[in-house]
C-alpha cells in the first residue's frame, strides 16, 4: 500500500495506512495500475461526524489476501472464478475490498449506513475512471426495506465480505441478520471478515455464536503480522 501526496498530507501511515491524506492507492501485481480511492479524514472540510470515512488497516490486509488468492491458490474464497461470482461489501467505508473484488472480475455491490453512501458514489466513479465498475446501495445492518431492495435488483451473494466491521459498540445481531438475509444458500458461499483485535473478544466470540446457531462454520487464522492483531473469520454453511 502506497499513500499519494496531497495538501495536508503530513501523518505517518500506521499500519500501511495514512488517514489524512485525500486519496489512497492500493497497489498489486494483479492489477496493472493502481486502486484510487477518496477518503475524507478528520482533517477534511467533508468529513462527516460519527462516520468511517477514512481507511483502517484491516481493509489493505483483507484486500491483500483476497488478491493474493485463497490460500495460496488463485481464484475466490471457496474456490470459484472471481469472473462467477457476485461480491457484496458491508460496512464498506471507502469500499477498498469490494474495489479489489471488482477489479479482480467479480460482479460488485458495496453498501454502509446512509450517511456513508456519498463517499461511496464519489469512489464509484473515481473507480470508473480507472475501467472498475461497482454498484452501490445503502445497507443499514438489519433495515429490511435495505435488504428487500438489494435482494430484489441483485439477489443473493456467493461471497460478503467485511473489513474492521466487528466492534462491540456496533449493531452486530443486526450485521449478522443481514449477512444471514443476503447470503446464497450454497457450499460454495462465503462469509469472509476482517478483524481488528482492540482488547474486545466479545463482538467477534458473539458474531461466532450467532452463525454457528445459523448452521454455519468457521475457520480463522492471522492476517499478515501477527503483530499487527488482525484476523481473518471465513464462515460457510453446513449444508
Ligand atoms: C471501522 S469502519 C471500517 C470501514 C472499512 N470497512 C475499512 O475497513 O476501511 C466501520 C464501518 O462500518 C459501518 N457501520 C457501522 N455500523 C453500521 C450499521 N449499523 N449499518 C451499516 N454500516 C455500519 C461504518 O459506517 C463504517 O463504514
Amino acid at each position: 500500500m502506497e499513500v499519494a501526496d496531497g495538501p495536508g498530507c503530513t501523518a505517518k501511515e500506521i499500519h500501511g495506512c495514512d488517514q489524512r491524506a485525500p486519496l489512497i492507492e492500493f497497489h498489486h501485481a494483479s492489477f496493472q495500475r493502481p486502486l484510487r480511492l477518496e477518503q475524507r479524514g478528520a482533517t477534511s472540510e467533508s468529513f462527516v461526524q460519527g462516520t468511517s470515512s477514512v481507511l483502517w488497516p484491516a481493509a489493505t490486509k483483507l484486500a491483500t489476501y483476497l488478491c493474493d488468492g485463497d490460500d495460496g491458490r488463485p481464484g475466490a474464497p471457496g474456490g470459484r472464478p472471481w469472473a462467477a461470482l457476485s461480491v457484496l461489501e458491508v460496512g464498506a467505508g471507502l469500499g477498498l475490498v469490494g474495489a479489489a473484488c471488482a477489479a479482480l472480475g467479480a460482479k460488485v455491490v458495496l453498501t454502509d449506513c446512509g450517511v456513508a453512501v456519498p463517499l461511496l458514489k464519489r469512489n464509484q466513479e473515481l473507480l470508473a475512471a480507472d475501467s472498475v465498475n461497482v454498484e452501490v446501495c445503502q445497507l443499514d445492518w438489519g433495515s429490511k426495506s435495505d435488504e428487500s431492495a438489494i435482494l430484489k435488483e441483485h439477489g443473493q451473494f456467493e461471497l460478503i465480505v467485511g473489513s474492521d466491521i466487528i466492534l462491540s459498540s456496533f449493531d452486530l445481531d443486526k450485521l449478522f441478520s443481514s449477512c444471514y438475509a443476503l447470503l446464497a444458500r450454497s457450499p460454495e458461499a462465503r462469509l469472509v471478515l476482517a478483524f481488528e483485535f482492540r482488547e474486545d473478544w466479545e463482538g467477534i466470540s458473539n458474531f461466532i455464536g450467532w452463525a454457528e446457531e445459523a448452521q454455519m462454520e468457521v475457520q480463522h487464522q492471522e492476517l499478515g503480522d501477527p503483530d499487527d492483531e488482525i484476523y481473518l473469520y471465513i464462515f460457510r454453511w453446513i449444508l
